[in-house]
Order: structure tokens, then sequence, then C-alpha cells
């Protein structure tokens, strides 16, 4: 059986033994694990019925509607975390990121700016994957919100990644990532590919590396969770199509292109 990933989206439940996948090239730009930067910009726009709001008062504040699904989720684990925390900035189309570059460059100058804010195109907000995060207080700054570590927005810190969502720009990792340390900054990856980046330490830009070492077939990534197993492997893009065939078991199938040369599959097999 061929599954074609254009046509059915990048989920596909229940995949069958034996399949065979078709993995179109357009797709290499789209899906919860692209990896956006100076060196790898947006090359896929959004449809804007994929966007959904986060905080019912702030129905301004988009993420593509999964990213979105899951913040919500998160927020709802978290005592006040609807009224402690706001969103500040979500989805951006490109001229948006273009506005908010220009000024924070004639306000902030050259070196602030390539520090904090990303190059049109160059923003993980034009993916609606991203949102940048405030405490709930009167002054609430646009490019650098305080979202301290401690009280709610630690609690929240602390169980992103079991919803999915990473600290993107650590300061440990600014010459990995080109950004200035953003506390603020979430990027939604999808389970568990946070938990997992977090497990090995890795920033986006080294994870999209370390996974092209993982081969479904022959060498997966394994995690185990007391309710399911994730097996995860990478193929590499060949030209328009790639034809990928193997032995599915009864599983849950994602796949997400990198953004650079090629995709992530993840498998996720219920416990019997
Ligand atoms: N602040 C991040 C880097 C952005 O502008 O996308
Ligand atoms: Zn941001």
């Amino acid at each position: 059986m061929a599954l074609e990933n254009s046509r059915k989206g990048k989920r596909i439940e229940q995949a069958e033994k034996s399949s065979s996948l078709l993995l179109m090239e357009h797709k290499v730009y789209q899906g919860t694990l692209v990896l956006v930067n100076r060196e790898h910009p947006v090359r896929y726009q959004l449809p804007p019925k994929d966007l959904r709001p986060v905080f019912p008062q702030q129905p301004g504040i988009l993420m593509e509607k999964e990213s979105a699904g899951m913040l919500r989720k998160l927020l709802s684990h978290i005592q006040n975390g609807q009224e402690g925390i706001v969103g500040v900035s979500g989805y951006r189309t490109k001229a948006e990121q273009a506005g908010i570059f220009e000024s924070s460059w004639k306000e902030n100058g050259r070196e602030f700016t390539e520090k904090y804010v990303a190059a049109p195109d160059c923003s993980e907000h034009q993916t609606g994957l991203a949102i940048d995060l405030a405490k709930n207080c009167p002054e609430i700054d646009f490019i650098r919100p305080a979202f301290p570590y401690h009280g709610v927005c630690q609690e929240f810190r602390e169980l992103a990644a079991g919803f999915g969502f990473i600290e993107r720009y650590a300061k440990e990792k600014q010459t990995v990532t080109g950004i200035g340390e953003e506390p603020w900054h979430f990027r939604y990856v999808g389970r568990p590919h946070a938990e997992l980046m977090q497990r090995e330490g890795l920033a986006l830009e080294e994870y999209i590396g370390w996974l092209k070492q993982f081969d479904l077939e022959r060498r997966p990534l394994v995690l185990q969770k007391p309710e399911l197993t994730y097996r995860i492997g990478y193929v590499r893009a060949q030209g328009k199509l790639t034809e990928w065939k193997m032995e599915l078991p009864k599983s849950r199938i994602e796949i997400s292109g990198n953004n650079v040369d090629g995709f992530i599959i993840t498998l996720a097999l219920k416990m019997e």
C-alpha cells in the first residue's frame, strides 16, 4: 500500500504493514520539526485556516493549530496558567517580521536587533510553531518580555517538554543558534522530540544533525514510555519524490520535513 504524504498530510493514523511512503520534495519544508534560522529560511507559508488563538482574552495571538492546542493543554495543567502567563507574539507574517526587524534596528541598533530579532523569512514566528510568552504584568517589553525562572513561568518551563515545547534560545547555545538568550521564546517540536532534545542537551540545529544517524529500519532512535514506544528515523530526500519502504508495525506515524534535506519519521507504538 502506498501512502502519499501530500494527500494525507503529515499524520497517517494506524499505518499498515509493509507500506511504501511517497515523500514529496516540498514536504521537506513543512512539519513540526522544521529548522528555521539564518541558514535555513522559511519556505512554506502556513495557510490561515491552520492558525488558532491560544489565549481566550487575546484572539490576535495565533499559532499553528496543533501547537495552539498543546499550549492550551499545558497552560491548563498550571494553576493560574491562563491568568499568570500572557502571549506577547505568536504567528507573524513576513511583513510583520520585517516591520519588527526594521523598527528595532532604528530604535535599538544593529547589534541588539541581530541578537534578538530574526531577519524576515529567518524567524520561526513565521511557521506558527513559536510563541513569546510573558509573566502577566502591567508593563511588557515586546522584544524581550520577562519570563522569570520562578513562580508560574518556571512551572510552565518545567512542564513544557512533556507537551512538545522547547525553550529555543538557551544562553549556552548562542553560538549554535546565532540568537541571544531568550527565556520567553518557546517552540513547538512535538512529542517525543522536545523530551529527547532536553535529555540530550541539544539545540534544534544540533538535534536535526544528530537525528541523521538514525535509520528507522536498521538503527532507529527508540524512546520507551510507560504507555508508548517511539521509534524515530531520518530519511534523506531524493529529488522530487522519495519512495520509502518498510515493514511497518501497527503504529501511528508522523512525518515532518527538517527544512534542510530530508524527513523525520516518528512511529508511536502502543504497548499491547
Ligand atoms: N526573536 C526571534 C529570534 C525571532 O525574531 O524570531
Ligand atoms: Zn520569539
